[in-house]
C-alpha cells in the first residue's frame, strides 16, 4: 500500500478536473519523486480507462484519480432558471447567447466512474466534498489501494479519519480551484493553509498532506513543519509544458500578475478561487443555479471562451500564490522544487 515516504519529494501534484491533468503531466511527476494525479471528476468511465493506461505506461510511478462526491440537486423555480440564463445572456458575448438548461443526470454515476479504478489499481483514489458511498473506502483498500479525502475544517477531518481513510488533504483558503467543504449551508471557518494543517496535525491521527498556496520547496518544508508528511500543489503546475491548460489561461496566470484571485460561484455553483475577469466581476450577486447544474449551464460559454482565446469568459483557476507559477517541463520543476526543499533541511 502506498506510504508518503517512498517519494522522493513529499508532493502530491493536484488532481485538476477539466483537462489540466494530462496523462503526460500526472506521469512526469510520478516519474519525478511525486505523487500524479488525475481530476476525473466529470470524466467517462471510457475516458477515465484510457487516462489510466496511458499514463501507466509512461510511468510505474503512485498516480492519484480524483473524484468528485456530488449531492443530490433538483432544479430550482422556472422564475429562478430564467433569471439564471438571462444573468449570463446579459453578459454581451456570443458564447452566451444560446445557453439552455441542462437536463438531468446532473452528474455522473460514481460507481460507473469507478469500475475502470477497480480494474487499474492506481495507488491512491481521493475524493473531494465528502465522503465517498459506504464501501468504497473498504474496496479500495481491499485491492491495495489508499485513500484520501480533502477537508477544510477539523470536523470534516475527524469525519475522514473515522471513515477509515489513509489521508487527509487539507485544503486551506488560499487553495485554486474549487473549495472541497462537505456541506455548503455550514460556516466556512476559511482557515489558511497552515492554520487548518496544525489543528488537523493536533486532531487526528492519519497523515495530512498540505494544500493551498504552495509553490516552492521552501513553502513544502513550511507545510511539514506544520506537521504534514506531504504537500498537494496545483496552481504550480498549471503551466508546466505537459499540463492541459489553455494558452489564454497560462498567459493569465504568466502575465496579469497584477490581478486579485476571488473565490466566486458563478461558474458552477459552488465557491471556487481563480483569477479575477470579466466574468467574475459582472457575475456577482446575480442569480445562479445550483451546483453542478450551473457547471454544465455555462460549459459551452467556457469552451467558447477557450476556442476564442479569450480568457475574460474562462474559469481561470488559480491559487492565491499564482505569480509565483513556473512555466518549464514538469521534469524541470520537480528537480527545482527539489533543490529547494533540500537546500532548506
Ligand atoms: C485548476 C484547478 C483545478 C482543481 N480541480 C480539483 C479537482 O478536480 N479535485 C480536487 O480534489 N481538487 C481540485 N483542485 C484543488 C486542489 O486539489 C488543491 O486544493 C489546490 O490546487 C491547492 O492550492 P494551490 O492551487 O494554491 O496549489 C483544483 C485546483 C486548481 C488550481
Amino acid at each position: 500500500m502506498f506510504n508518503f515516504i517512498q517519494l522522493a519529494l513529499p508532493l502530491i501534484q493536484a488532481p485538476m478536473a477539466g483537462g489540466i491533468t494530462t496523462p503526460q503531466l500526472v506521469a512526469a511527476v510520478a516519474n519525478h519523486g511525486g505523487v500524479g494525479s488525475f481530476g476525473f471528476a466529470y470524466s467517462t468511465p471510457e475516458k477515465i480507462h484510457a487516462d489510466l493506461v496511458s499514463a501507466q505506461s509512461l510511468t510505474s510511478g503512485p498516480i492519484n484519480a480524483n473524484f468528485f462526491v456530488f449531492s443530490p440537486v433538483h432544479l430550482p423555480s422556472n422564475q429562478i432558471q430564467a433569471n439564471a440564463i438571462e444573468a449570463l445572456r446579459s453578459l454581451g458575448v456570443d458564447g452566451a447567447q444560446s445557453l439552455t438548461i441542462p437536463a438531468e443526470p446532473f452528474y455522473p454515476n460514481l460507481m460507473e466512474q469507478l469500475e475502470p479504478i477497480w480494474k487499474a489499481r492506481p495507488a491512491i483514489l481521493s475524493f473531494h466534498f465528502g465522503l465517498p458511498p459506504d464501501g468504497v473506502i473498504a474496496k479500495a483498500h481491499a485491492l491495495g489501494i489508499a485513500v484520501g479525502i480533502s477537508a477544510t475544517s477539523v470536523m470534516e477531518g475527524l469525519a475522514i479519519e473515522s471513515a477509515h481513510a489513509d489521508f487527509i488533504v487539507a485544503q486551506g483558503i488560499e487553495a485554486g480551484g474549487h473549495r472541497g467543504q462537505f456541506d455548503l449551508l455550514a460556516e466556512d471557518e476559511a482557515l489558511s493553509t497552515l492554520a487548518l494543517t496544525a489543528q488537523l496535525a493536533k486532531h487526528c491521527r492519519i497523515p495530512i498532506v498540505a494544500a493551498g498556496g504552495i509553490m516552492t520547496g521552501a513553502h513544502i518544508q513550511n507545510g511539514l513543519a506544520k506537521g504534514a508528511q506531504a504537500v498537494q500543489m496545483g496552481t504550480a503546475f498549471l503551466c508546466c509544458d505537459e499540463s492541459g491548460t489553455p494558452p489564454s489561461y497560462r498567459h493569465y496566470v504568466l502575465h496579469k500578475q497584477d490581478r486579485p484571485t476571488t473565490l466566486t460561484n458563478a461558474f458552477s455553483g459552488r465557491p471556487a478561487r481563480g483569477l479575477e475577469n470579466t466574468f467574475t466581476r459582472t457575475m456577482q450577486n446575480q442569480t445562479t443555479l445550483p451546483f453542478p447544474i450551473q457547471n454544465t449551464l455555462t460549459g459551452p460559454l467556457r469552451q467558447w471562451a477557450v476556442a476564442q482565446n479569450d480568457a475574460e469568459y474562462q474559469s481561470l483557476w488559480a491559487g492565491t500564490a499564482y505569480a509565483q507559477a513556473r512555466s518549464m517541463s514538469t521534469k524541470d520543476l520537480m528537480q527545482q522544487l527539489r533543490n529547494e526543499f533540500e537546500a532548506e533541511q
